[in-house]
């Protein structure tokens, strides 16, 4: 995700809420009626993908894996059970990214032969087209390949960067489009097979998939795994190292290095509840067990929702549950997104959007509405700052086809925080008691699909506008979904805690009071994320100190309150609190935490200068996607903005 870049001072939390963008394109009086011809039963062809479901579909996927930490490599074969569209068809194409391919057999699973194939030349977004020429529509595709040390879905951790020193670690991250870098497959969100995995590690390794991770396995270095449900590629998910299980209750637990299993089981502590909520709201889960695995800090996500195991930052562990929103968010996507999937990138609201929706949800339904207010606020505070970089046509929820962009740079908090808010809006325009159905009925009429934005307009209308006459025009939901900004009649987000937060600070920053004077016993970290977003752009070294010599902000483990600390530190030409970076810096590798502290150091010479032996220093631990990130963020020449 694109990060929101350092807040100003002038965005008071008023002034967010405004309108992002007035210009109102004309829009249809009516939504055109839906016929059923118009709902796709193929998806589209997805530009980020080299497959042609539209000829052959892989049904079922079985891995027999080799994790050699030795050379950093997955090594093995991938057998596809195919499905075979078009009676005309003899090739199967699949996406690669960076695989050494050792020999591909087709035949039934009890004879095989070898087929020839070529593998193309090398796509910087794509990777490598391999095609693959059968003699006959052949039931199963057999491909004898290593993964490259490279890989840009795989992180692979030596002991002295893991927790408990003694063991390696490694773990994938295959969304966007990651996953042809650790297994050839139709690697678009349009396909959904089934798997099995059977995979060997050193005996001391334990090893989990997004699967049936049992609990009780013994730890020999001999792993089985299926997954009965269809899922897109995606969402495959492994990752091997010391690892150890907790109960959280009978269906949900958490896999962790042993020196963090027990904290982390404590702050994850309500996940059961938080599942029982989700299936009140929009029905039963439907994935078996629900598991976290927590990750080094080297991790470059928050979270990621593979299925029957999220896997998780251990930054949003920080003893007092204030950021376990996280984990409704993973827990969410088993209803948006991994039951109902963007069939393509472009519609990745449907995803995400719908996800912090059901997120918030659960937020407001554990913890209470406050606790949903500050998380609103502080999102759309984001959204605001960061939809200012975001050109126009990258403001729609519908967004044209990515042709030719890689899905992960495109992805801004868009999806996020307007889908969100989209949703909102639909929610108070036709109440809970309409709302909630209609959106369970989403889920459960496309259950296990893929779907996109055209689908979900056809349902709106169909479920919710044509049933519920006079609540919302086509106008206003065409603004929503297909013109840039936030509509002028969008309604805001308001906080009260954040309004004694907002006083406190007047008073500090007027003179009035001294900080060590504020009334911050019982803050949480949103309120000390809105106290400091809402500081103005520069402090006096003078104030920074002061404000640091009373709430220890510099060295904070909290990575939400340093990730907006340090940029306001570095603005303000504060340099006592460098030494606290580079360690910031060199353990974290989650880009939302740490990309405004790199982004405001390359601002100057000086602090670029600094940044870049920061990274030198930090990249060996750092994932792939990260490096990426911070490389564009310190390069000569910044990116280009959008
Ligand atoms: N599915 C996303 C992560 C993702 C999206 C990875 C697109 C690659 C491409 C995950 O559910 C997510 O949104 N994570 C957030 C969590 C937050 C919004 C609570 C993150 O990592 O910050
Ligand atoms: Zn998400």
């Amino acid at each position: 995700m694109r990060l929101a870049v350092p807040l100003r001072a002038s965005m008071l939390a008023a002034t967010l809420l405004l309108p992002l963008a007035a210009c109102q394109k004309p829009a249809p009086q009516t939504v055109a009626p839906p016929t059923a011809s118009e709902v796709p039963a193929m998806p589209a062809h997805d530009v980020n993908s080299y497959a042609e479901p539209e000829h052959v579909v892989v049904k079922h996927l079985a891995l027999d894996l080799t994790v050699d930490f030795e050379r950093k490599v997955l090594e093995g074969a991938a057998t596809l059970d195919l499905d075979w569209k078009d009676a005309a068809s003899r090739q199967l194409v699949l996406d690669t990214r960076d695989l050494a391919i050792a020999k591909v057999e087709g035949g039934d699973g009890a004879t095989w032969q070898e087929l020839k194939y070529a593998l193309a030349p090398r796509d910087a977004i794509l990777g490598s087209k391999l095609a693959i020429e059968l003699p006959a529509q052949l039931p199963k595709v057999r491909i004898s390949y290593s993964s490259s040390p490279q890989a840009s879905g795989l992180q692979w951790l030596t002991p002295a960067m893991t927790l408990g020193k003694k063991t390696p670690f490694m773990f994938s991250q295959s969304e966007a489009i990651h996953a042809r870098s650790w297994v050839p497959l139709q690697d678009t969100p349009g396909v959904r097979f089934t798997y099995e995995a059977h995979i060997t590690t050193p005996k001391n390794v334990m090893a989990v998939m997004s699967a049936d991770n049992d609990p009780k396995a013994p730890r020999d270095g001999d792993y089985s795994f299926t997954m009965p449900q269809a899922i897109p590629s995606y969402l495959m998910a492994i990752a091997a190292g010391d690892l150890v299980f907790r109960p959280i209750n009978e269906r949900a637990g958490v896999w962790a290095e042993p020196a963090m299993a027990d904290k982390a089981a404590k702050e994850f502590e309500d996940t059961g509840k938080m599942i029982d909520t989700a299936e009140q709201l929009y029905g039963p889960y439907r994935w078996g067990r629900y598991d976290i695995l927590v990750l080094p800090p080297s991790f470059p996500f928050g979270g990621m929702e593979n299925p029957r195991l999220t896997f998780a930052t251990p930054t949003v562990i920080v003893g007092d549950k204030s950021l376990v929103s996280l984990i409704a968010h993973e827990l969410a996507h088993s209803w948006s997104g991994n039951l109902v999937t963007n069939s393509s990138w472009k519609d990745i609201w449907l995803n995400e959007g719908f996800t912090t929706y059901v997120q918030d949800r659960i937020v407001e339904s554990l913890y209470g509405v406050e606790a949903s207010d500050m998380e609103k606020v502080i999102a759309r505070h984001g959204l605001a700052e960061e939809m200012k970089d975001i050109k126009p046509d990258d403001q729609l929820l519908a967004l044209a086809p990515l042709t030719g962009r890689d899905p992960d740079e495109a992805l801004t908090s868009v999806a996020y925080i307007k889908g969100q808010w989209f949703l909102t809006f639909l929610e108070d325009r036709y109440g809970r008691a309409v709302f909630d159905p209609f959106l369970r009925k989403w889920f459960d009429d496309h259950a296990f699909t893929s779907t996109d934005s055209a689908e979900f307009e056809r349902f709106l209308d169909a479920e919710l506008v044509a049933k519920n006459p006079g609540k919302a025009t086509a106008a206003e939901l065409h603004a929503w979904l297909h013109e840039p900004g936030i509509p002028a009649f969008a309604s805001a987000a308001s906080s009260k805690r954040f309004d004694a937060v907002d006083e406190a600070r007047g008073h500090w920053l007027a003179g009035h009071a001294a900080a060590t004077d504020l009334d911050t016993a019982k803050w949480t970290t949103q309120e000390w994320v809105h106290f400091i977003e809402g500081m103005p752009e520069t402090l006096s070294v003078a104030q920074i100190q002061s404000l640091n010599d009373a709430f220890h902000f510099t060295g904070s483990a909290n990575g939400e309150i340093a990730q907006r600390w340090y940029p306001l530190t570095i603005r303000s030409g504060d340099l006592s609190a460098r030494p606290a970076i580079a360690a910031f810096l060199a353990r974290i590798g989650r880009r939302k935490l740490i990309m405004p502290t790199y982004g405001e150091l390359a601002k100057t010479p000086d602090g670029l200068a600094f940044a870049r032996a920061v990274f030198a220093k930090a990249r060996p631990g750092l994932h792939p996607i990260t490096i990426v990130s911070v490389e564009a963020a310190l390069a000569d020449k910044p990116p280009a903005k959008p």
